[in-house]
């Protein structure tokens, strides 16, 4: 990424430059052509690397699908923040509202299985438990060397997610007769929009 910000910014130098040799000359506009194709061919990579939600991942419980559909749409923010770095903060906003709705989302997944009296009730939360203890580890790691620290829990969010959904979140499909909680209003929650650079 950084490389691609060094040459697009030599590409915007050339074109400012290449300028004063007239409107009608043919080099501006080629290197603009050049920066748009770039900006097109990394806006395509960047979508094949984003997690995509699938039909075959529903549980059919609503409340439940909202939630992972609304995880993998956090989860793809956070990757954007990651990969156009624009500001630390915007960074770090995207990853603190990816956790803190897994927080949220896993706290209502355990409200329905202990609901619905589900025999794997245990091992599930300890699995949450689990992904919690090692976001903590990541965010140690994010302290004190963030560039890595950012890919690392990027790869792990994405890896632990999908396998989650797929796996793991199956199991207890069955058992899941009351789908709904009295009290899932989601609380208040920052706007990653609003966040200003530092
Ligand atoms: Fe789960």
């Amino acid at each position: 990424m950084f490389l691609l910000s060094i040459l697009i910014m030599a590409l915007l130098i050339i074109v400012i430059l290449s300028f004063m040799l007239g409107f009608s000359h043919p080099l501006p506009w080629i290197v603009i052509g050049v920066l748009v194709t770039i900006g097109i061919i990394h806006d395509q990579l960047l979508k094949k690397k984003q997690l995509v939600w699938q039909d075959s991942m529903a549980t059919g419980i609503e409340l439940i699908d909202h939630d992972h559909q609304r995880l993998i749409i956090l989860i793809n923010m956070f990757q954007e923040a990651t990969e156009f770095n624009i500001s630390e903060r915007k960074v770090q906003l995207a990853l603190d509202e990816v956790i803190r709705y897994t927080k949220y989302h896993f706290n209502r997944e355990e409200q329905l299985m202990a609901l619905n009296n589900y025999p794997g009730f245990k091992e599930h939360q300890l699995q949450h438990q689990q992904m919690i203890d090692e976001i903590d580890i990541y965010m140690k790691e994010y302290r004190c060397d963030p560039d890595v620290a950012l890919e690392h829990i990027l790869q792990f969010l994405q890896f632990w997610l999908m396998n989650h959904i797929k796996g793991n979140d199956r199991q207890y499909i069955p058992y899941l007769t009351i789908t709904k909680l009295d009290d899932d209003a989601e609380p208040h929650k920052p706007r990653i929009d609003d966040a200003k650079p530092l």
